[in-house]
């Protein structure tokens, strides 16, 4: 086999190795996927207007999220049940995020609990990903759970009141391996027995997530959960300015622009074309990051340049997993940061930072249309 030299060749990878009700699940999008590819395809809209002659031979890769160092601007973002592309799901993850120095999100939904990442990747940041539940008794177990063992921040997940629909899963009805379980919720409950909703949806997924996650979950769960911890928290799937701004008048700690891989709503904006409104509506008032068809180290740039302090990966993390674990994980964020790396020199930057100062260095194709 020939050596995979970008993201691409490990979806391939992926898509070659994978069951297809597993490769159907994490690679698929809302309904009938209409606007699965923008996330990707949007990043190409924008344009690089490079700096020249600016000594690029030493570069500062590192950003931070919620105070805390990062080695470059790319981190983990939330993916459930992890151990159907590898038996080491979650802790491969997590030990290539620690070996990288870069953050990890873990999902509620995973299938290894925050007690055994915790046990395999002491050093990782870890972040926890948290749905407020009809029971507010797990979520808070939950958000306990994760302050005592050190995790140092929540994901809120505000995207996903109703489960999306996926037309794939319920077709191929699609259900947790036999072998597998929500090691999170286990304590708490079996995804079988928070399987209450005799719903019509094919995947069992679907089923518990209409049976758990909370649809009246509403601004007021925000202040609640401020008041349950002291970790700081992070609102993931905002991509409106409106939003953006409620969200600072709850005082959250950050925003991460989302639209969950576009598994949720169809039709809503790519996340690079909704991100530089939310940076505006939130004028510094808060940290804001991006996911969402990051593929590329310029696809990082772009984000970076238009004010995220970082960007997460989701599905690419799925396909270093599945091609061979932890090393696949830790290869496909090098290569990200390399490219990033690359890129940020051939800007004529040294840092995040000068990249964020400088004017006019992302723009939009339009940006050299003729005024004829
Ligand atoms: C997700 N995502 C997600 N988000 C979340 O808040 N909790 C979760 O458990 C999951 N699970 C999940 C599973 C799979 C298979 C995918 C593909 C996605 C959404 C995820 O955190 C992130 O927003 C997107 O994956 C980012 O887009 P890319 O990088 O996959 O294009
Ligand atoms: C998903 C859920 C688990 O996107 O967030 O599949």
């Amino acid at each position: 086999m020939s050596a995979l030299v970008s993201l691409k060749d490990y979806e391939n990878s992926a898509r070659e190795k994978l069951p297809k009700s597993v490769w159907d699940y994490y690679s698929s999008g809302a309904n009938n996927e209409q606007t699965l590819s923008d996330n990707c395809k949007a990043f190409s809209i924008y344009r690089l207007r490079p700096h020249v002659l600016n000594d690029v031979s030493k570069v500062n890769l590192g950003s931070s999220v919620l105070g805390t160092s990062i080695d470059f601007p790319v981190c983990i973002a939330a993916t459930a049940l992890n151990k159907m592309a590898h038996p080491k799901g979650e802790i491969a993850v997590s030990k290539a995020a620690e070996s990288m120095k870069i953050g990890y999100m873990q999902s509620t939904w995973a299938t290894t609990s925050v007690e055994d990442v915790t046990a395999a990747a002491p050093g990782a940041i870890r972040w926890f990903q948290l749905y407020i539940f009809k029971d507010r008794e797990v979520s808070r177990q939950l958000v306990h759970r994760a302050e005592r063992l050190g995790y140092s921040g929540i994901f809120l997940t505000v995207d996903m009141p109703v489960f999306g629909k996926r037309y794939k899963d319920a077709k191929n009805n699609f259900s947790l391996p036999a072998h597998l379980s929500l090691e999170n919720l286990k304590a708490l409950n079996t995804l079988r027995e928070l399987v209450t909703v005799e719903g019509q949806d094919g995947s069992e997924l679907a089923r518990m997530a209409a049976s758990s996650v909370n649809p009246s979950t509403q601004w007021s769960d925000v202040a609640w959960l401020k008041t349950i911890t002291n970790m700081p928290i992070v609102l993931k799937g905002i991509i409106t300015g409106e939003m953006a701004k409620r969200a600072v008048k709850e005082n959250v700690d950050g925003i991460l622009v989302s639209n969950h891989g576009e598994r949720q709503l169809p039709g809503v904006p790519a996340t690079i074309d909704a991100l530089r409104e939310i940076v505006q509506a939130v004028d510094g008032k808060c940290e804001v990051y991006l996911d969402g068809g990051v593929r590329t180290g310029t696809d990082v740039i772009k984000a970076i340049a238009f004010g995220a302090k970082a960007v997460f990966i989701g599905r690419p993390v799925l396909w270093g997993l599945t091609h061979n674990g932890q090393e696949g994980v830790r290869h496909v964020l090098e290569m990200l940061r390399d490219e990033f790396k690359t890129a940020l020199q051939l800007m004529g930057c040294t840092s995040v930072e000068e990249l964020q100062s400088g004017v006019n260095m992302v723009v939009p194709q339009s940006y050299f249309n003729l005024n004829l």
